[in-house]
């Protein structure tokens, strides 16, 4: 029999600033289209992110991965590189990207992708109580 596949989900946090401007449109369009979030200075969000990797469950260990390993691959592939930073200008991956949750959940998918690779499912960032975005969509073409 073979062993069975489980989805591991674990839940992360970071504070991150951010603002939502388009460079190549005008000042009149970005504010139409981003209303406040186009604010020049920014603002604040604490992100939710959760990771899901799937795997078979090791016979041995009973686990999908060892979560200090999963930990480990968020902590140094997103929280160090996101946490209490501005991410306009402080990380390289929104110096022509703009950082919507859209484009943060792709972007951390790609980020993990290659330390999880194999086993990486699924990115959900949680914005506010009330914006969620998650990567991929079940049954999209990546
Ligand atoms: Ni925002």
């Amino acid at each position: 029999m073979s062993a069975p596949v489980v989805h591991l989900s674990r839940r992360y946090w970071f504070a991150a600033s951010h603002r939502l401007y388009a460079d190549a449109l005008s000042p009149e369009d970005n504010e139409a289209i981003f209303g406040k979030c186009a604010n020049p200075h920014g603002h604040g969000h604490n992100y939710g992110l959760t990771v899901t990797v799937r795997g078979p469950v090791d016979a041995e260990t009973g686990f999908v991965m060892p979560l200090t390993e999963l930990d480990d691959a968020v902590r140094r592939n997103v929280l160090d590189l996101y946490d209490h930073r501005y991410l306009n200008l402080d990380v390289e991956d929104y110096f022509h990207l703009v950082p919507t949750g859209e484009n943060i959940a792709r972007t951390i998918w790609q980020r993990l992708s290659g330390p999880l690779a194999g086993r990486l499912e699924r990115v959900v960032l949680d914005e506010t109580r009330n914006n969620r975005f998650e990567y991929p969509i079940v049954g999209a073409n990546l």
